[in-house]
């Protein structure tokens, strides 16, 4: 068994040789958004291999994914399977998150500005 971390959750696992990210993440409680079900259309599960190793990229990672987009890292997580390595994976944050928590952020330091 190796150990899975998954990020931003800060989720530490346990995983099988072999399991998809996707289960993994799931068994964990750990949504990683997808709308096509795992068939690799939809692309909206990208994760990012922070450290360790995965299997090699499938033939439908590679139909999908850039080279350049493999070499840094990015990955389906619906295919991306685990091996007997540990590994940290990142789920990008959504823009529209970031730019909501980013504004609540300044408002806040705005507001202690006043106090
Ligand atoms: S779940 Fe749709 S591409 Fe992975």
């Amino acid at each position: 068994m190796a150990k899975l971390t998954i990020w931003p959750a800060g989720k530490v696992m346990k995983v099988r040789p072999g399991q998809s990210l996707i289960q993994a993440a799931r068994s964990a409680r750990v949504v990683i958004p997808q709308r096509c079900g795992g068939h690799a259309s939809c692309l909206m599960c990208k994760v990012v291999v922070e450290e360790g190793e995965l299997a090699p990229p499938t033939a439908l990672e590679r139909r999908k994914l850039s080279e350049e987009a493999l070499a840094t890292g990015i990955r389906l997580a619906c295919q991306a399977k685990t091996v007997d390595r540990d590994c940290v994976v990142r789920i990008p944050e959504n823009k529209l998150k970031s730019v909501i928590a980013a504004a609540l952020k300044r408002q806040a330091a705005e507001q202690d500005d006043e106090l």
